[in-house]
């Protein structure tokens, strides 16, 4: 029971309380920050002299092909960082392409996907995931995601059909994809896996590195992603055949010396291939970007680990998924609400207090597309829907109403790799001044 004195004393603790709590930026009180809080491109803010020196050697050398070049010995740059990559992705084999949609295509062609094969994908991806099935000649069939944003692996088994060959696992937002359940139903149904870590570069499942755990993985190295050459990527595998299959198909079709002496005996004889080579000055850059993947993440999820700190005790917090939170590469926290109102309400507060939070992004919601819809190819008798399974099959919001329904309740805010204590600070800071008006509202 309250007598008077202690009502009293109470009424005072919660007026000095609502007078400590700042008034919203939205209400015209001062926002957190002045300016709004802005993510850079990543492996771009780390560029110094090691780049440098890199780039400085292929043009003094005049070797800008990864092949041969004036001189005795061959080039090495791209070597070097396909060999250093699949060491630091715990694999055994790498190869350096233009980029991941490149690698895409040469990791499909790897697992011999082709007209009449069915790829399972999430819904939410980038368009390189189904442009590459279609350009291999099969037939993409979406599943739909999970809180994580990433393929949901219950969904799965209800999507194969005897033609399946390949799930793509797709690694989004720096979030890996719960692997021991996708590899499970991989091994039940005799499927093969295609991680893509395009937006996930230097992430871990379980301690296991991002790409080294299905079949063969991607990689994206273009602006937006961990270390960059402004493009590139790059394909893994532990497979021999996989590789030789791979490294031929991105160079016509032939095995070039360095990649023989690495596999001993060929198992394969020429096919048709494409023309995926990576140049020595891309190969330059991303050996010093390489070497200093480490420190980036290191940088980022410590960033990331003040944050979710920083809103822990948060009452009805309710973040995204995360199979291996260790293993989270730290690009982004991001926070679920009961509903779409309380998700773009969320974001305006934050906006207005110059820290802007927005809808998970980098992906999009694939089947809605109208050419996606509309199954758009350059050519109408593309095999992919010529057969009566790729005539039937239909796309559209229908196939992914649980993906639309989590991508419209999500938000999130971006992190850098050099965002200071205060930046940090402030986003914390900004959550817990708006967390209140948007979870008791
Ligand atoms: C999931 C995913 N896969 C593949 C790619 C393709 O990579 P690139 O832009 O290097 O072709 C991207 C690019 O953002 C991506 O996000």
């Amino acid at each position: 029971m309250m007598n008077r004195r202690t009502f009293v004393a109470a009424a005072a603790a919660a007026g000095s309380a609502a007078h400590a709590v700042p008034k919203l930026a939205v209400e015209g009180g001062r926002p957190v920050r002045e300016k709004p809080l802005k993510a850079g491109y990543w492996g771009t803010q780390y560029y110094d002299d090691q780049e440098r020196q890199e780039l400085v050697e292929v043009l003094e050398t005049r070797r800008p092909f990864r092949w041969y070049g004036p001189g005795d010995q061959p080039p090495k740059k791209v070597l070097t960082f396909e060999k250093e990559f699949a060491g630091k992705m715990h694999t055994r084999f790498a190869l350096g392409v233009p980029s991941g949609t490149a690698a895409l295509n040469t990791a499909l062609a790897a697992l011999q996907v082709g007209p009449g094969d069915e790829v399972i994908l999430p819904a939410w991806t980038w368009h390189s995931c189904f442009n590459t099935i279609v350009f291999a000649g099969a037939l993409p069939v979406f599943a739909e995601i999970d809180e994580s944003f990433n393929i949901d692996p219950a969904d799965i088994e209800s999507k194969i059909t005897p033609q399946t060959k390949v799930i793509l696992a797709a690694h989004l937002q720096g979030n890996p994809c719960d692997m021991d359940r996708i590899l499970a139903i991989a091994k039940k149904h005799k499927i093969r896996v295609l991680e893509d870590c395009a937006q996930s570069v230097g992430a871990s499942f379980n301690g296991r590195p991002v790409g080294s755990m299905g079949d063969i993985g991607i990689y994206s190295l273009q602006l937006n992603k961990t270390i960059t050459a402004g493009e590139g990527g790059a394909v893994v595998t532990k497979d021999p055949v996989l590789f030789e299959r791979a490294a031929r198909y991105h160079d016509l079709g032939g095995l070039r010396p360095p990649h023989q002496q690495m596999l001993g005996q060929p198992e394969l004889d020429w096919f048709i291939g494409n023309g995926f080579r990576m140049s020595e000055f891309t190969g330059a850059v991303l050996v010093a970007q390489l070497r200093k993947l480490a420190r980036i993440v290191l940088d980022v999820r410590a960033n990331a680990r003040r944050v979710y700190e920083g809103i822990a005790d948060l009452e009805g917090l309710h973040l995204r998924y995360r199979p291996d939170p260790m293993g989270e590469l730290g690009s982004a926290v991001f926070l679920g609400f009961e509903s779409k109102q309380k998700r773009d309400r969320f974001m305006a507060l934050m906006k207005a207090e110059n820290v802007p939070a927005h809808p998970p992004g980098g992906s999009v919601v694939l089947p809605v597309l109208p050419h996606i819809e509309n199954k758009v190819t350059v050519h109408p008798a593309w095999p992919s829907f010529t057969s009566p399974r790729g005539r039937a099959i239909e796309y559209g919001a229908e196939c992914c109403p649980r993906t639309l329904d989590i991508l419209s309740r999500f938000a999130g805010v971006s992190l850098d790799p050099k965002y200071t204590d205060r930046e940090t600070s402030d986003i914390v800071t900004a959550i817990r001044k708006v967390w209140p008006a948007v979870s008791q509202a």
